[in-house]
């Protein structure tokens, strides 16, 4: 078992900490609002990294919608000073189980594209000028459940 973090069902207490994370990792980080709405949508899962010693303290988190078998990660994101510990790795395995996952990454991502890679993710599509603040494209990546059927964009 890892004892440098564990992983826990995210409560609204840890928005706060979330909107930190966020803003150290994203050029156009969620808003508290955006937050709220995604714990009240009744897809919508958000999964926490806490220290081993306190629920309390945030070390990341992830946040995906999930209609089965199908996954979509709409945020991942660990604070700084406790990034290459196997964190992303294990809120993804967490969140992902057997489902078909799905997320957007922006192309100049080099971190999360390995992280995804290594991973077994593959590039699904390319979408032109997806993101702003900067304008940038977004790949499209999926890791196939074995057994579900490839699909495209
Ligand atoms: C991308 C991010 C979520 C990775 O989180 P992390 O907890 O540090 O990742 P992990 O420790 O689980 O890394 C697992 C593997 O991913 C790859 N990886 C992760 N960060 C990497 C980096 N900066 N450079 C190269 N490879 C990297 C490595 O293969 C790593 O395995 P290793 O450490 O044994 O070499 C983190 O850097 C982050 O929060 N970035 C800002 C937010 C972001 O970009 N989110 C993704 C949006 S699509």
């Amino acid at each position: 078992m890892n004892m440098d973090f564990r992983i826990i069902p995210a409560d609204t207490e840890l928005i706060p900490q979330m909107l930190k994370i966020e803003n150290a990792s994203f050029s156009d980080p969620w808003k508290e609002e955006l937050f709220n709405f995604y714990f009240s949508a009744r897809a919508g899962t958000v999964l926490a990294a806490v220290s081993p010693v306190s629920e309390l303290e945030l070390f990341g988190f992830i946040a995906a919608t999930i209609v089965p078998p199908e996954c979509f990660i709409d945020s991942v994101a660990v604070a700084p000073e406790h990034r290459r510990k196997g964190i992303a790795k294990a809120l993804l395995a967490a969140v992902g189980g057997d489902f078909e996952v799905t997320l957007e990454v922006r192309e100049s991502n080099l971190a999360a594209r390995e992280l995804y890679y290594s991973l077994g993710f593959e590039l699904l599509c390319v979408r032109k000028n997806y993101y702003d603040n900067p304008t940038e494209n977004a790949l499209v990546l999926r890791k196939n459940a074995v057994g579900h059927e490839k699909r495209t964009c």
